[in-house]
């Protein structure tokens, strides 16, 4: 059994963790844009490479004849990746170019939930031309000033901007709008909405899915939320697979809209989406909206869910290729995480302790270490890149087991870094708990 896993980031790591971990031990053929060290000690041959040369990933396919393909990141997918390689024969867990709309078009996925009946987006509009005046009357009358303008294409996680947060007034909104029109030819104007976010995430075979354990990503850069957005500090999820402030009836509706999704692609598309669904929400007064989709695992994301799967994640990954995907495959321990990212001093706002040394502590068997961008030199030791450090995944009972293990690995890597420290401690659950009945209790007051 040979895998190529096209990755980077402690992600890539994580998932070819979980591929060594299958009793097939598959040789793990890795293409990634940095001499990742875990996945550098897992994968019997590791090509350094841009991962959007799509030419070198057909040539290693070609050399190495993988059983299957695994795409970690969202710029290979949403740039057809996938159909390159299984017009060269390799079948690949990561959707076709035009089903990866899902993600890369904010405008696809909300016009394909309309059109096949799926009550789960904001109220919404696309525009691909000019309209400045139209633009201005939908946010000012039927968003009654309360929006978010969305870039209709990939911008590493940088195209949403969010009124009251990036746009100070409609102006600036439009304004904005008219940049994403110029740049990437259309824009997605939505209502604003308010509540507490989540992800849920399915696999997929094009013909079902089976959800994963909900997560709760932590994008902002410091401690109570604040700061700028980050790529994720950090994530928890929770012994029963859901999280403490979601209704059971939340997590139905979200698993519900994910496999609806699935169905509906189908349909417009005539073609089965097999990968990884993402779908991220938010829970609000009444119910669960979709916030987005993203066709790939997420980063942290991936780091809580993959250490959990009891089942064999190489047989998942054939099923999904065949459609034999079922509930059966798919087990997860009842156990919960927490993931702290550490990052270097300066993230996400300078670089400055680039190349300085760091250390971490021995891990215990319950807990979990992932490699981000980091350097492993000659000598074995570890230096800091730019950007996130290394994933700790401490594996608990509770959540605040988890937190506890978590947080107090963090405090002893040595180096210029940092961590949220506040990520699955019990007063932010409390008050995302708070936040949840207060709106629910508006509602039916
Ligand atoms: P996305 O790239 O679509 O995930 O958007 C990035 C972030 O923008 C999300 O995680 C939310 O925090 C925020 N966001 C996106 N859409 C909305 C919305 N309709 N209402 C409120 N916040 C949103
Ligand atoms: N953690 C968010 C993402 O992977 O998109």
């Amino acid at each position: 059994m040979r895998v190529l896993l096209i990755c980077s980031s402690a992600r890539g790591h994580a998932i070819a963790d979980a591929l060594k971990r299958s009793p097939e031990s598959p040789d793990i053929i890795a293409m990634c844009k940095e001499r990742n060290p875990g996945v550098e000690d897992l994968a019997e041959t590791l090509v350094v490479d841009d991962i959007m040369n799509f030419q070198s990933a057909l040539n290693i396919a070609k050399k190495y004849k993988p059983n299957f393909a695994f795409i970690g990141p969202e710029d290979p997918i949403g740039g057809g990746l996938s159909d390159a390689l299984s017009a060269a024969g390799i079948p690949c867990v990561a959707p076709t170019k035009s089903l990866g709309r899902l993600e890369s078009s904010k405008g696809f996925t909300r016009n394909l939930l309309r059109k096949h009946g799926i009550d789960a987006s904001p109220k919404f509009r696309v525009f691909s031309s000019d309209q400045g005046s139209e633009m201005y009357k939908f946010i000012d009358q039927e968003l009654e000033g309360a929006f978010v303008v969305k870039y209709d294409a990939l911008k590493g996680g940088k195209g949403v901007k969010v009124s009251g947060e990036h746009l100070k007034n409609i102006d600036e909104g439009v304004a904005y709008a008219r940049e994403c029109i110029a740049e990437c030819g259309s824009v997605v104007i939505e209502e604003k909405l308010i509540g507490v976010e989540f992800s849920l995430l399915s696999f997929a075979s094009g013909k079902t899915t089976v959800d994963m354990p909900a997560v709760q990503d932590h994008k902002r850069a410091f401690n109570g939320d604040t700061g700028p957005n980050t790529g994720g500090m950090g994530t928890i999820s929770d012994a029963g697979h859901s999280l403490p402030f979601l209704t059971t009836q939340d997590l139905a509706r979200a698993s519900e809209i994910n496999r609806l999704t699935a169905e509906a692609l189908l349909k417009e598309c005539n073609a089965e989406y097999k990968g990884i669904l993402y779908g991220g929400f938010i829970a609000v007064k009444d119910g669960v909206r979709l916030i987005e989709y993203n066709a790939r695992f997420g980063d942290p994301e991936a780091l809580n869910i993959l250490p959990l799967l009891e089942s064999d994640f190489v047989t998942i990954c054939q099923a999904i290729l065949t459609g034999e995907l079922s509930d059966e495959l798919v087990r997860f321990a009842h156990k919960a995480t927490v993931c702290k990212y550490i990052t270097p001093e300066g993230y996400p706002q300078n670089n400055d302790q680039r190349d300085a040394v760091v250390r971490f502590p021995a891990l215990p068997n319950n807990a979990r270490l992932f490699y981000g961008n980091i350097r492993r030199d000659g000598d074995g030791v570890l230096h800091l890149g730019s950007s996130r450090t290394a994933g700790i995944v401490g594996v608990g009972s509770t959540i605040a087991e988890a937190e506890t293990l978590a947080e107090s690995l963090c405090q002893r890597v040595e180096g210029p870094v940092r961590h949220r420290s506040d990520i699955g401690t019990e007063a932010l659950l409390n008050e995302r708990s708070t936040t949840m009945q207060r709106l629910r209790s508006a509602v039916h007051s």
